[in-house]
């Protein structure tokens, strides 16, 4: 698969996942974080917490960019580098930004 087309299926699949309830994303954001990120960044008050709103949105702006730049030298590096994060990224952001330092929002388990 060329990179336009992976670009391409990302943006209908990001399409797709928009027409659902944004709760929905939101919660699968979270569940993803809990697998993914609580191991080395905590649970996901303190997760999202690290970030205000806009930041969130600027770290995950062009596929996630900053994030996979934040983790290039880390051992969870293959997982930002790989398929599995460009699937995962809109839901992290939905439910990073909603919950963002600035929200006012707090998780209900996390
Ligand atoms: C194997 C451990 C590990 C995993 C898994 C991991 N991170 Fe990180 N993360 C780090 C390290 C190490 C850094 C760079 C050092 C720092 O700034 O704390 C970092 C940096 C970051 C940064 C930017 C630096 C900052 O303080 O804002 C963000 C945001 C972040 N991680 C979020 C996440 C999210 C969201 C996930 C899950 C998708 C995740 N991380 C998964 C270890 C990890």
């Amino acid at each position: 698969m060329t990179k336009s087309t992976s670009l391409f299926l990302a943006a209908v699949v990001a399409v797709g996942m928009m027409s659902t309830t944004a709760s929905a994303d939101i919660k699968k954001g979270q569940k993803t974080y809990l697998k993914t990120c609580k191991n080395c960044h905590g649970n996901g008050t303190k997760g999202a917490a690290m970030h205000t709103q806009d930041e969130w949105d600027d770290l995950f702006a062009n596929n996630g960019e900053k994030m996979i730049k934040a983790h290039a030298n880390d051992k969870s590096a293959a997982y930002f580098g790989g398929e599995t994060f460009k699937g995962d990224a809109a839901d992290l952001r939905d439910f990073l930004h909603e919950y963002g330092n600035d929200s006012g929002n707090v998780p209900s388990c996390g």
